[in-house]
């Protein structure tokens, strides 16, 4: 599995034609070969994502010069990692005592940076063999501040592997302007009954993940699914049922009752439901869109329970971004052909709506978080050579295979093919109740899906969030799959009873009945912002709320677009089996 996972990190990386050669991407080493210790970022513990480089606060580097350079790739740069070289030197195998490598002297400024660190609470992270170590820069003790100077390794191997590294901070300091401080560290080698592939299982944390709340949940949501689906079939065959059998009753006594009128329902508006939708530009790149998003999530979720992804740095998101990339003719085709089968013309114009659309939105949170970045030198800020990469993905993979796709979906499926005809003259929709109204089936039809998936909403944004390694892809592979089953059972029913109204607009209806499902985990996202995390400061918040905001509206239109293509099937089930006159 490590391995498959391996080829999967690197195909993007080729694909990007990025120079990634790092020494220890075999994690093999010989007695007495060099250990490189990378310092990594620093920041406050509550905000995961508010990270500055190490050397940003005034500490001092151990003597020894770099041997190996190491070149970040996409996916780290855009995760923020900044790997800089420690100084320290160590060789496998080999124990090295309390060794001081540097000494700083406290100036009024870097006193100020260091109490301010220790105030925050501030962490530092560094890897090791790609193995994370975390350390806690200081600590406060009745209004006076340390900080740790001494750093004790214990490294754990197995054979000629590294598997284990235990960081202790020792010695702390009392800071004071003028202090001299040294900085030590030390070495201990120690033989680990650890197998090499289970090495990052330390990280994982079953009692949280693996949780009887997280089984009980899956459980819920999939006794949920049954009860709908079953639900959804009886009431559908058995009201369809009643209604075929009125309708063909109604024809029969065509000479009698016609006049009385007491021809309701559905079947009124056939001559409507396949009435283009409005905006259909824009609606059909939405679908296009939801399913290229669907068709990654699914891709990225198999891929991960497949190849372990998270013990790789940034490997999620450099598969997410090469199946984006790869996947990117799906939105062109089905986008390009129901456009077309919408009698839609200019087909240029929802092409490039199609293929804007997500890396606008993204695009738009990233530049807006960046640009808090830069004021804050976080090490979230993009390097000019990241957007030249991203702005070349964009050229070169999604811009031509879209338009690939859009072609062929003009081709193979554009032709209008509704089995009934449109009237020419809209039918004026007639007076119903509030329930039936489209805003009120909209802003129901998200309860259910949340429902069955804000559980797991729980457990990924703890481990975004916060400090977990999400691991359990299993579980979110059931949770789509929940998700999607729900979400087109609760929009089949809405669009039924929307047509029963003879309403016809269920195609923004049915996409907005389920999208909706995202307004309610963006409300989520704000109870779990202010009740379960500890973020604070400007930088944070806006991270937060931005990359929520851009993680809801994916996820609505994924939702959104599953929603449609069900409600879409339905309707042409019902009316392609009655006879219209
Ligand atoms: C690291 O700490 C854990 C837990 O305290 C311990 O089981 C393990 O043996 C330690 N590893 C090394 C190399 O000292």
């Amino acid at each position: 599995m490590p391995r498959m996972s391996r080829k999967l990190v690197w195909l993007p990386l080729l694909l990007l034609a990025q120079d990634i050669h790092c020494d220890e991407h075999d994690h093999a080493y010989q007695d007495g070969e060099e250990v490189v210790f990378w310092m990594n970022t620093i920041g406050p513990y509550a905000n995961r994502q508010e990270t500055y480089g190490y050397f940003s606060l005034p500490f001092c580097r151990g003597p020894k010069e770099m041997i190996g350079h190491y070149h970040e790739t996409l996916s780290e740069a855009l995760q923020g990692v900044e790997l800089e070289y420690s100084g320290l030197a160590v060789q496998f195998k080999e124990d090295v005592p309390k060794t001081a490598y540097c000494e700083i002297t406290l100036t009024s400024e870097s006193l100020r940076a260091f109490i301010y660190a220790v105030k925050n609470h501030y962490w530092y992270q560094m890897y090791i063999d790609d193995l994370p170590v975390w350390g806690v820069v200081g600590e406060q003790d009745n209004g006076e501040f340390y900080v740790w100077s001494h750093k004790k390794f214990d490294m754990g191997y197995s054979g000629n592997r590294i598997v284990d590294v235990n960081l202790t901070s020792e010695n702390k300091v009392k800071i004071e302007a003028g202090a001299r401080i040294s900085f030590t560290y030390e070495v201990q080698w120690k033989l680990s009954s650890m197998k090499f592939e289970d090495r990052f299982e330390k990280y994982l944390d079953p009692t949280f993940f693996q949780h009887r709340i997280h089984w009980f949940s899956i459980f819920n949501s999939f006794m949920m699914v049954l009860f709908l689906v079953g639900l959804v079939s009886m009431i559908l065959l058995r009201t369809l049922h009643k209604d075929y059998a009125r309708y063909a009753r109604d024809e029969e006594s065509e000479d009698l009752d016609h006049d009385l009128g007491d021809e309701y329902g559905w079947k009124q508006v056939h001559g409507e439901v396949f009435r283009p939708a409005q905006h259909a530009t824009f609606f059909s790149a939405l679908i296009g869109c939801g399913l290229h998003i669907t068709t990654v999530v699914f891709c990225v979720i198999i891929f991960a329970i497949l190849g372990e992804l998270y013990t790789e740095r940034g490997s999620l998101l450099s598969t997410a971004l090469l199946v984006y990339a790869l996947a990117s003719p799906v939105s062109g085709y089905a986008g390009g052909s129901l456009y077309s089968r919408m009698g839609g013309k200019k087909w240029m114009r929802q092409y490039l709506v199609t293929v804007m659309l997500l890396p606008v939105l993204i695009g738009t949170a990233v530049f807006f978080v960046n640009f808090f970045a830069i004021y804050y030198h976080a090490t979230r800020m993009l390097h000019f050579k990241s957007i030249l990469y991203m702005v070349a993905i964009g050229l070169f993979i999604l811009f031509p295979m879209t338009l690939l796709g859009t072609l062929i979906g003009r081709n193979v499926s554009g032709r209008p093919n509704a089995p009934c005809r449109v009237n020419a003259v809209p039918r004026p929709i007639p007076e119903k109740k509030w329930f039936m109204e489209p805003e009120v089936i909209i802003a129901l039809g998200g309860i259910l899906p949340f429902g069955s998936i804000f559980i797991e909403m729980y457990f990924i944004f703890t481990s975004f969030w916060a400090y977990k390694v999400y691991y359990v892809f299993g579980f979110m592979l059931l949770v789509f799959l929940i998700l999607a089953v729900v979400t087109i059972c609760v929009t089949i029913v809405a669009t039924y009873f929307l047509l029963n109204a003879e309403d016809y607009r269920w195609q923004w209806t049915s996409f907005l009945c389920s999208a909706s499902t995202s307004v309610y985990v963006y409300l989520y996202a704000l109870y779990y912002f202010f009740f379960k995390t500890k973020m604070y400061g400007l930088f944070q918040t806006m991270f937060y709320f931005s990359y929520m905001a851009v993680f809801s509206t994916c996820l609505g239109i994924m939702c959104g677009t599953l929603g449609y293509i069900g409600a879409s099937v339905f309707v042409r089930k019902i009316y392609s089996t009655v006879k219209i006159d």
